[in-house]
């Protein structure tokens, strides 16, 4: 192992700074919105061309619902327009797509949009893509936890047996490589809820370019950041280096 990988393998943004993007050009925040599905197809192409094996964005979270109706609306409805138009562009390309978060807080039809592009893309090793929509990292570990606690109720689990690998398994992500670098654009330096248990020991990129101006060379640079941290897991400086000698 190495304590300086240039590339990471997986990737987390907070998508942030779309409504100051639209607030600033005097129209709705709606499009805002709609501008950043550009900065999707970006890093998803940064990704591809860097060689990071996974990526997961935070589209929505479980406390969006609290923004106004129509807001929601407009999200719901640019979810839909996007999933429809991008999903056979990204099969094209070799993503695997997955959506993550409390799916049945939506409708039918669109839980059934969003199985029909995870099973279509299902076989595609290039990227791993994950849509985090109705997510909250609380919510991610209340969920495990639950899973853990419905096995012991069965009987399938001794209590003394739930330890950090074995909640892990039952978190959001499991299946992907650790997260190695958190982004979140648009000035906030806070994780909004996002990811907590998967961020333990992810390196950190906070960046004020609002999300639809986030581009391919704006990825470069923060992977750039990556590749000069040392991550030392709670070991010293000294030890790491030894291990490199
Ligand atoms: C992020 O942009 C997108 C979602 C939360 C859905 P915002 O809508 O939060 O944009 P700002 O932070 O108000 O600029
Ligand atoms: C986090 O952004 C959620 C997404 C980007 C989807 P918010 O804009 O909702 O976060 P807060 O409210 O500023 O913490
Ligand atoms: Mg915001």
């Amino acid at each position: 192992m190495t304590s300086r990988p240039a590339i990471p393998r997986h990737i987390a943004i907070v998508m942030d700074g779309n409504g100051r993007w639209a607030k600033l050009r005097h129209r709705p925040r709606s499009f805002g919105h709609n501008a950043g599905r550009k900065a999707v197809r970006e890093v998803v192409e940064g990704c591809l061309r860097e060689g990071v094996e996974a990526l997961t964005l935070f589209a929505f979270s479980s406390e969006n619902w609290k923004r106004p109706e129509e807001e929601v609306g407009a999200l719901m409805a640019l979810f839909v327009r996007a999933l429809d138009k991008e999903t056979e562009e990204l099969h094209a390309q070799g993503v695997r797509l997955r959506f993550v978060g409390d799916l049945t807080a939506f409708d039918e039809p669109l839980r059934e949009r969003m199985q029909a592009a995870m099973a279509h893309t299902a076989g595609n090793r290039r990227l791993q893509l994950s849509v985090a929509v109705n997510y909250g990292g609380r919510w991610d570990i209340v969920q495990a936890a639950r899973q853990a606690a419905a096995a012991v109720a069965r009987g399938a689990l001794r209590p003394e047996a739930i330890d950090e690998a074995m909640l892990g398994q039952r978190m959001c992500l499991a299946e992907l490589p650790p997260l190695d670098l958190f982004i979140r654009t648009g000035g906030e330096c806070r994780l909004s809820n996002f990811l907590l248990w998967q961020a333990a020991y992810a390196e950190l990129h906070f960046t004020d370019t609002l999300w639809p101006d986030f581009d391919q060379a704006c990825l470069h640079r923060a992977i750039e950041d990556y590749g000069r941290r040392e991550r030392r897991y709670g070991r010293t400086g000294e030890q790491i280096a030894s291990d490199k000698g």
